[in-house]
């Protein structure tokens, strides 16, 4: 089968990497080879420590997928439109499969690229773009195709991942261990797509879409990343028997579909505390398997090329299926249900004056909002001093919290925004 391959970064030399290793393997699994015949990048000059003098270079992807003499383009530049929406379009519009691992480009055109390659007949196949070399995509969308879901979730992004687990086991800097992930190829082109919570977004779009058939719904994500979790965070989050984690989160709601990214205080019994460094996890709750858990590494050249190379396989056996789990008339419209219907438990951080009356004050504005505190933890210094106030609710709702945060603001007693960590719990 041939292949053309646009970018050959981190993941497109990883992709040529693996299919040549394992080219007899790969042969004897497909029942035919698999046979790189063009590809493109930026700079034709670069040595990338991979063989390329057997395919034809092209300095335009997008004149590639249209015109290459190849029956798969994987698209691995990046970028959710320009160069990397024209190959991809000009792939389908050839008739060509399209294998591709940007999540950010099938979170703004899922649906569009998906009803693209149905009327072409060819396959639009993305396992890499979500959690890495997790086959999450294969696992929902084939293993688990007898079940009705209610609930997909799981830590999406490597980069955060690996921050958060670094800067708790060695009380590193967040850019300091930002700067170690961008090195280890993990990061986005723009690493505040990872740390922002938009990567998590993107890769919870479109599971979100396979879970419950409806079309991709990235605008209605809420979206909080991880630049202000701090190191006080982690201390707290120890003493009080959590892990911060970023989680992607889509639930299935009487109002419809929410889905939301922001770090959480996972308590230390649930398995998805323990995930570390660039690892992903994500648990699927199906009505008649109930919960499963798939653990892998989420970023970088080897566990990315893995899930690429595998969709490439499929392809060459003819084992295709509808991008989004069923025909795309099938997709029904998104209806979001919005975060501040969240009914949990959370974690506040103030950082006040310590003086007669601050507690009254904070105790006020909580009793204001009817939400009700379920533990205070004080850092005491010298009366007069900055303190930091540790308190976590009951369960409570979103716009409750974010009332009484507002409540809170108002004291000339408070020196700094109050950070809100969602505490978690899937029971
Ligand atoms: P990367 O290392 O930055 O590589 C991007 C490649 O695209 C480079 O080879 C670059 O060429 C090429 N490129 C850029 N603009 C181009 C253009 N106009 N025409 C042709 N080629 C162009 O990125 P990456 O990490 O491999 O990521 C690629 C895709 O995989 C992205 O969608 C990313 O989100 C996704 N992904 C990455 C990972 C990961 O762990 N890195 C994991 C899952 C998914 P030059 O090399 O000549 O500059
Ligand atoms: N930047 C992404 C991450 C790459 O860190 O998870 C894998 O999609």
């Amino acid at each position: 089968m041939t292949i053309a391959v646009a970018g050959l970064g981190t993941v497109g030399a990883g992709v040529i990497r693996v299919l040549d290793t394992h080219a007899d393997l790969l042969t004897r699994r497909c029942g035919r080879e698999l046979k790189v015949v063009a590809v493109s990048a930026r700079d034709q000059t670069k040595d990338r420590g991979i063989v390329l003098e057997t395919c034809e270079w092209y300095d335009d992807a997008a004149e590639m997928a249209r015109k290459a003499d190849a029956e798969v383009v994987i698209e691995l530049i990046g970028g959710s439109g320009g160069i990397a929406k024209s190959v991809v379009d000009g792939a389908l519009d050839a008739g060509r499969h399209v294998v591709t691992a940007n999540k950010a480009l099938l979170a703004h055109h899922g649906t569009e690229l998906a009803r693209a390659a149905e009327r072409a007949g060819v396959a639009l196949a993305y396992e890499a773009a979500v959690a890495g070399g997790i086959p999450i995509i294969k696992a929902l969308r084939e293993g688990l195709a007898a079940n009705s879901f209610d609930r997909v979730y799981g830590i999406l992004n490597g980069t955060c991942n690996y921050i958060l687990s670094a800067m708790r086991e060695t009380g590193r800097g967040f850019d300091e261990v930002l700067a170690e992930a961008q090195e280890l190829g993990y990061a986005e082109a723009d690493p505040a797509f990872d740390i922002d919570g938009v990567d998590t977004a993107h890769k919870l779009a479109i599971l979100a879409s396979l879970a419950f058939g409806t079309e991709v719904d990235f605008d209605s994500i809420y979206t909080e990343g991880i630049r202000h979790v701090s190191p006080l965070d982690f201390e707290f989050a120890e003493e009080l028997g959590y892990r911060i984690k970023l989680l992607g989160i889509a639930r299935r709601t009487p109002s419809g579909i929410e889905q939301r990214v922001h770090p959480c205080m996972v308590p230390l019994a649930d398995p998805i505390a323990h995930i570390e460094d660039v690892f992903n996890a994500v648990v699927v709750d199906g009505d008649a398997v109930e919960t499963t858990m798939y653990e892998g590494r989420g970023a970088g050249e080897g566990p990315t090329a893995s899930a690429v190379v595998a969709d490439v396989v499929d392809i060459a056996r003819g084992r295709t299926a509808p991008a989004f789990g069923v025909p795309c008339g099938e997709l029904t419209a998104p209806s979001p249900a919005p975060i501040t219907q969240r009914t949990g438990r959370y974690y506040l951080r103030l950082t006040v004056v310590d003086r007669p009356g601050v507690f009254a004050e904070i105790a006020s504005a909580l009793k204001e909002n009817n939400v009700s505190m379920e533990a205070i933890i004080q850092r005491g210094r010298a009366p007069g001093e900055a303190v930091e106030v540790v308190l976590t609710t009951h369960e409570t709702r979103d716009d409750s919290v974010a009332a009484t945060i507002d409540a809170i603001a108002e004291s000339d007693a408070v020196l700094e925004p109050t950070r809100l960590i969602r505490i978690v719990s899937f029971g």
